[in-house]
């Protein structure tokens, strides 16, 4: 079924485990996605960003996609749909269009600005059953065209932002988009304890791509309760694919059918979110 994420969350940073957010851009992904959250019987989010919602045809199209999806598989384990990284139109969008839940990013504002417009999201968000995520300091480097510069949360401001009525709150922690530079200095843990003592929300660790499996679960054992996942999918996708076409496998019988190129690629996502989720701790569905 199909639910907004309050409570799947609330539950992850009260037991101290994790819930995996995983981005989709089409249907082999939103699949595999799907099938690795059945196969393991946990809840999973799946996220567009704005430029995989715009790549795909629109919010309604993504709506519509995900909860056939749900249907046609059969789906038994819940399924939040959520709009990642939003700016204020999207999430407007996202929501009109009946997402369970949105990420207003509003990294890129004046403070008071991120804070007023997270408010209203809030409102318009929960009068509609909508889960609402919001982020404090940034993320350092670029996700789909949305560029931060990976400025260290500060605890007032994520007292400030959970005080709107956020249902999880992302923070910037030390955490990057995309690959992480040989010379990274790893995950901030002073602040990630002082936010999780100030606010008791669950915690949104962005970049999971790439960051040492220890320094994951130790912050999950002090507050991350979601973990967002892009580039290890698409760098499986892409070694998968890459494979296939190497070896020559398009070019025999009808390997160039697009269904049987595309689906090493999509086995591989599905592979890498089944894994994922196997150490991340999600507890399974009774
Ligand atoms: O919002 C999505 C994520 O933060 C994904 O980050 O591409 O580094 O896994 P990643
Ligand atoms: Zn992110």
């Amino acid at each position: 079924p199909l639910v907004n994420g309050t409570a799947i969350f609330d539950a992850a940073r009260a037991g101290h485990y994790c819930v995996g957010a995983f981005n989709t851009n089409n249907l082999e992904w939103t699949r595999a996605i799907l099938a690795a959250a059945q196969e393991k019987n946990v809840p999973v989010l799946i996220q567009t960003s704005m430029g995989a919602a715009k790549y795909m045809g629109g919010y309604e199209l993504c709506k519509g996609l995900i909860e056939a999806e749900v249907k046609s598989m059969a789906i038994t384990v819940p399924v939040i749909i959520h709009l990642d990284h939003g700016n204020y139109e999207a999430a407007k969008e996202a929501i009109a269009a009946g997402y369970n839940s949105v990420m207003f990013d509003g990294h890129d504002l004046p403070f008071d600005e991120n804070l007023e417009k997270t408010k209203e999201i809030v409102k318009l968000a929960h009068s509609k059953g909508i889960s609402v995520e919001a982020e404090v300091g940034s993320i350092g480097g670029e996700e789909d065209g949305v560029i931060g510069e990976g400025e260290l949360a500060s605890v007032d401001e994520a007292k400030q932002l959970a005080a709107t009525g956020i249902d999880y709150l992302a923070a910037g922690i030390g955490n990057i988009h995309g690959k992480y530079p040989d010379n990274w200095k790893g995950l901030n843990f002073k602040r990630l304890g002082e936010i999780a003592d100030a606010v008791k929300l669950p915690l949104v660790l962005h970049g999971g791509s790439g960051i040492p499996r220890e320094q994951v679960e130790k912050a999950i054992s002090m507050g991350i309760s979601k973990l967002n996942i892009n580039t290890e999918c698409q760098m499986a996708f892409a070694k998968a694919t890459r494979e296939y076409i190497e070896a020559g496998k398009d070019l025999e019988g009808k390997g160039y059918d697009p269904r049987k190129l595309l689906a090493p690629g999509t086995k591989a996502i599905e592979d890498t979110v089944k894994e994922t989720i196997g150490w991340m701790g999600t507890h399974q569905v009774e």
